[in-house]
C-alpha cells in the first residue's frame, strides 16, 4: 500500500471555509504518547475549542475502558480535537452519539458505500466488525477532547473483529483527503451540538442503531445485565429491557451481542 503521510496542506483543501475559520490549530506529530493526552494538557493552559491533534503513530494510544489501541505508523488515523461548550452536563453520553453520527457521514461523504452501523456508545461498524472508535475525555467543566481512532489498514493486526477502509473500497487510502473530511464534520456539527444537543443526531443514529432489539449483555464495573436492546434515551443512555419486562438505563458500559 502506498503511504501517504499526513500533510497540513492537503488536509484543510477538504475543509471548507466556513468550517476552517472554526479550526483553531493543527498540530501533526511523527510520534505521540497520545492525541488525546497532548489536547488534554493544551486544554489546562486555556487552548481554543478548534484545536486538532494528529499523529502518525501513537506509543500510548487509548481506548475506551482503559484499554490500548493500536497505533502503527503511518496507516490509520489518530485524531484529536478539543472542543468547549459553555454548558455541559456531567454525563457526555449525548456527546458520543453525536460524534459517532459525524464520523458515519464522513466516511459516507468520502465514499464509503457499505452500510454503517453504530454502537452504543460510540463505536462505528460495517460488516458488524470495528471500523473506527471514539474517546471522549473531560478536563474541565466546559473542554473535552474528542479522541477518533480509524481503521484506514490493520490487515498485520489480524484481528477479525476489526475492519479497515482500505478493505471496504479496494484502493489505497487518501489519508488527507479522509482527515479533511472527518474535520471538516466535526467544525461543523459541534456547534449544532452545542446549541440543539443530541436532539438534532437522534434520528441519524436510529437508523444506524446496529443493536436495536438485539439480545445484548451490558457491563458496568458493579454488574453484568443481559437483556433486550431498546434504543437510545433522549440523553444518550442505553435503554435495556431486562427479562421482567422493566426498561433500565445505563450512560456508560460495555456492550455484548451476539449476532
Ligand atoms: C475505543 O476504545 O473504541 C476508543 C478508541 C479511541 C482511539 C483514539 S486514537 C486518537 C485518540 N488518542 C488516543 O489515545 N485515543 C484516541
Amino acid at each position: 500500500m502506498t503511504l501517504e503521510l499526513l500533510n497540513v496542506e492537503k488536509i484543510s483543501a477538504a475543509i471548507e471555509s466556513s468550517n476552517a475559520a472554526r479550526l483553531a490549530a493543527l498540530h501533526i506529530f511523527d510520534t505521540i504518547d497520545s492525541t488525546n493526552s497532548y489536547l488534554l494538557e493544551k486544554a489546562k493552559s486555556n487552548a481554543p475549542a478548534g484545536s486538532v491533534c494528529l499523529a502518525e503513530q501513537q506509543t500510548k494510544g487509548r481506548g475506551r475502558l482503559g484499554r490500548e489501541w493500536y497505533s502503527p505508523y503511518a496507516v490509520n488515523i489518530y485524531c484529536s480535537i478539543l472542543w468547549r461548550f459553555p454548558h455541559l452536563s456531567q454525563d457526555i453520553s449525548g456527546l458520543s452519539i453525536a460524534v459517532a453520527v459525524m464520523v458515519a457521514n464522513a466516511l459516507r461523504k468520502y465514499g464509503i458505500s457499505a452500510e454503517i452501523q453504530l454502537k452504543w456508545p460510540n463505536d462505528v461498524w460495517v460488516a458488524n466488525r470495528k471500523l473506527a472508535g471514539i474517546l471522549l475525555e473531560r478536563n474541565d467543566k466546559t473542554g473535552v477532547v474528542i479522541g477518533i481512532g480509524l481503521n484506514l489498514d490493520v490487515q498485520e493486526a489480524n484481528e477479525k473483529s476489526w475492519i479497515d477502509v482500505a478493505e471496504l473500497t479496494g484502493r489505497p487510502v487518501q489519508r488527507n483527503f479522509l482527515v479533511g473530511l472527518l474535520l471538516n464534520e466535526l467544525l461543523e456539527k459541534l456547534p449544532v451540538y452545542a446549541t440543539r444537543g443530541i436532539s438534532a443526531f437522534l434520528a441519524e443514529w436510529e437508523k444506524a442503531d446496529v443493536l436495536r432489539n438485539k439480545v445484548v449483555s451490558v457491563q458496568t464495573p458493579l454488574q453484568i445485565i443481559s437483556g433486550t436492546m431498546r434504543g437510545i434515551s433522549e440523553q444518550g443512555e442505553l435503554l435495556l429491557e431486562d427479562e421482567t419486562g422493566v426498561v433500565r438505563r445505563f450512560s456508560y458500559g460495555e456492550v455484548s451481542v451476539r449476532f
